[in-house]
């Protein structure tokens, strides 16, 4: 499905969007048939170990979605611009470009950046919009729009989007009167991450919905496997075999 065409989905059936950094996840959710394969930003927490996303470069960025879009045979790709890469319109231009190259169909930008989405828009490149908790930019990490004031910038940037002509935007973290405030005010899909269930979609960060860091726990997250225990339950089986010369047994040797 191209990424307009996403906005036929509106209103009659619910977009779902999962990040993938890796070849073999990537085919896993085109097997899977979802919508749309998110290279986040996240990957800064998930893979790369650190404590925000602030430290992710565009190399790393586009290193991860060449791997996701070797995988992704069938799913549109949106690569995550990192902070530091649309820092000015042309390296925002620049550094799009060189996401489509790498196999995204689209990039996401966080918060309302007029200029930048206009002048992506106008190359031809599609766009999707991120408004509520900004994770590049964000001091901590907090529900955002709780307050009027902060509600109705959020909205405000959310209008502003949507009239820019963005494929979609991901809601992230407000409360749900205001992700559905948006939702029924724009033409674009809203995803929400932590924005209740009016949005068109979801997203999620598969590392978090697979139950990878059990540590790791905000109120929106459900988890939906235990892979954390799995693994863990399958190291300790293959060193207890190991120990008893159990494996590799004759089925699993050359002769
Ligand atoms: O970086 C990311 O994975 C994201 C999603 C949480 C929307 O921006």
């Amino acid at each position: 499905m191209k990424l307009n065409a996403l906005r036929m989905k509106k209103g009659k059936a619910k977009i779902i969007m999962l990040t993938a950094y890796d070849y073999q996840m990537a085919k896993i959710l085109d097997e899977a048939r979802i919508d749309l394969i998110l290279v986040g930003d996240s990957l800064g927490m998930v893979i790369q170990g650190y404590k925000n996303t602030k430290s992710v470069t565009v190399e790393d960025m586009l290193y991860h979605t060449r791997a996701v879009a070797r995988g992704a045979e069938n799913t549109p790709i949106v690569g995550d611009m990192p902070i530091k890469s649309d820092r000015t319109v042309e390296d925002a231009l620049r550094n799009a470009k060189r996401f489509i190259e790498a196999g995204a169909h689209g990039v996401k930008i966080e918060g309302n950046r007029s200029k930048i989405v206009k002048t992506l828009l106008k190359a031809g490149i599609p766009v999707m919009g991120h408004v509520g908790l900004l994770p590049q930019t964000a001091e901590s990490y907090r529900v955002k729009g709780k307050q009027p004031p902060e509600a109705q910038k959020i909205f405000h940037d959310a209008l502003k989007l949507d009239e820019l002509g963005v494929f979609s935007m991901v809601l992230e973290c407000m409360p749900e009167t205001l992700a559905k405030r948006i939702t029924e005010a724009v033409m674009a899909p809203t995803i929400g991450i932590g924005a209740g269930k009016y949005c068109d979609g979801q997203v999620l960060v598969i590392n978090d919905m697979l139950g990878f860091d059990e540590s790791f726990a905000p109120k929106y997250l459900k988890r939906y496997a235990s892979l954390n225990k799995i693994i863990k339950e399958a190291i300790a089986k293959f060193q207890e075999e190991v120990s008893s010369s159990v494996y590799p047994d004759k089925e699993h040797t050359y002769h």
